[in-house]
């Protein structure tokens, strides 16, 4: 099938390259020339593991094309992805959907045969709706149809995410659309990903909710790890034995710092907006986006009482910065808020992640990056672990740190409490 994917985000490049792989004809549109003349020597702008691979070997046999001509790319094609970003609104509330509203608009001057146009972005219920106004404003509807097809990528694992999906859904009422769809994602049902046929505003919700429901198995879980500290209980063992029970499943269950990352912060708040909008609220959602927004702060007490309320010039190391592993993303990271509390305290922070420095610390004098584990922990008094790399899963810390008495605060439970032990080091742990 021919296919146009509007925007090389994560989101568009990654369907784009992963549609092409299946044996589409793919043309990913950008505005920005610079991204796309790197894009055709095979420059990913994102980090993702396997991605720069499946845009190489279909850039090279010519399944996948870059652009930044949208009206030629939208006529050559018979289905359009709009993947342009929907980021919170400058003022907090809502999301900013000016560029789906363009590219929409860029659209509709391409149309002259039928075209399905698909939001593949993540955009509030109704904007489907939006869409399909504006276009029908100069376009008659039996040329075009408006599907909701929501992505559920995780960044880090997003080229397995796509390939071996749980559930395809698709939201329209067209059953035309609905047979192509289908047939697109074919070789993905036969894998044995579910195909949902649903309504246009409900595929919208599903998102949502979905991303909605994951933060709130996390904060419920960070939650619970909080009484297990006071009791004396491994949060691990409940993660263990609730997730046991097929009703609740172990995924997401695993306790950590504040969640973070692109989807989970934005599309929580941005659930919200809607239910105001529609005079519903939405208690739990609102309760887990405080519990998680004071998360930061409550390990922070941690740290304090780790290092028995001295945090001035102690050397307090990070290990991975990045709101989770195999990722080069920042946004919505825990260390973002915990970096420089500690650094206005006196603390001299050093950090390792293995994606590199990060321009978001370097205004900050006692904040520095190291190039290697081994540098950046060595006459440490604190190594915090933050992100669950796997390059920081066997480290031999008592041959590694010069200075004796250092501790370790893993925040992603990722050393065995009995192991530490053993060694004599003073390790802590999340609820436990
Ligand atoms: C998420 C959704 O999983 C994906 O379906 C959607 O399309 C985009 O948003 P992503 O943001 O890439 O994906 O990260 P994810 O792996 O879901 O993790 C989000 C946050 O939750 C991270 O901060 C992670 O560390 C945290 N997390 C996740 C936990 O703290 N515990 C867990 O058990 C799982």
């Amino acid at each position: 099938m021919k296919l146009c994917l509007i925007g090389t985000g994560y989101v568009g490049l990654v369907s784009g390259a992963c549609f092409s792989d299946l044996g589409n004809d793919v043309i990913c549109v950008d505005r920005d020339i610079n991204k796309i003349n790197n894009l055709k020597k095979s420059i990913v702008p994102i980090y993702e593991p396997g991605l720069e691979e499946l845009v190489l070997r279909n850039y090279k046999n010519g399944k996948l094309k870059f652009s930044t001509n949208l009206k030629e790319s939208v006529s050559k094609s018979d289905i359009v992805f709009i993947c342009v970003g929907t980021p919170t609104k400058k003022n907090g509330s809502g999301t900013d959907l000016s560029q789906v509203y363009n590219v929409a608009k860029e659209i509709r001057k391409s149309i002259s045969k039928f075209k399905i146009i698909i939001t593949k972005s993540t955009v509030p219920v109704t904007t489907g709706d939006e869409i399909e106004k504006i276009i029908s404003q100069k376009k008659s509807k039996k040329l075009f149809s408006i599907v909701s097809n929501p992505e559920f990528l995780r960044e880090g694992e997003a080229i397995r995410d796509f390939n071996y999906p749980d559930r395809v859904v698709i939201g329209t009422n067209d059953k035309k659309s609905n047979t192509i769809l289908k047939n697109l994602y074919s070789p993905l049902i036969s894998k044995g990903a579910k195909y949902i046929n649903t309504s246009r505003r409900a595929a919208e919700l599903i998102k949502y909710a979905s991303n909605a429901f994951l933060a709130t198995k996390i904060t419920f879980i960070n939650e619970i790890s909080n009484l297990c500290e006071k009791i004396n209980v491994n949060v691990e063992d409940i993660s263990i034995g609730m997730g046991l029970d097929k009703r609740i499943g172990s995924r997401f269950l695993r306790a950590g710092p504040a969640y973070g990352g692109s989807c989970f912060p934005k599309d929580t708040k941005a659930i919200i907006t809607t239910a105001d909008k529609f005079k519903v609220n939405l208690s739990i959602i609102k309760s887990v986006i405080k519990s998680n927004e004071e998360r930061s702060s409550l390990l922070l007490k941690k740290v304090f009482h780790i290092l028995n309320g001295k945090i001035k010039n102690k050397k307090i190391t990070f290990l991975g910065v990045t709101f989770k592993a195999n990722t080069d993303d920042m946004r919505d990271s825990s260390s973002l808020s915990m970096i420089p509390s500690l650094s206005k305290k006196g603390a001299k922070i050093n950090y390792y992640d293995p994606t590199g420095e990060k321009k978001e610390f370097t205004k900050f004098k006692n904040v520095n990056f190291s190039k290697n584990i081994k540098s950046a922990i060595n006459d440490s008094d604190l190594i915090i672990i933050h992100t669950e790399w796997n390059d920081f899963k066997s480290i031999n810390f008592k041959k590694e740190v010069s200075n004796k008495n250092f501790k370790i605060f893993d925040m992603r439970n990722i050393y065995s409490l009995t192991k530490m032990k053993e060694q004599k080091i003073k390790y802590f742990s999340i609820g436990s």
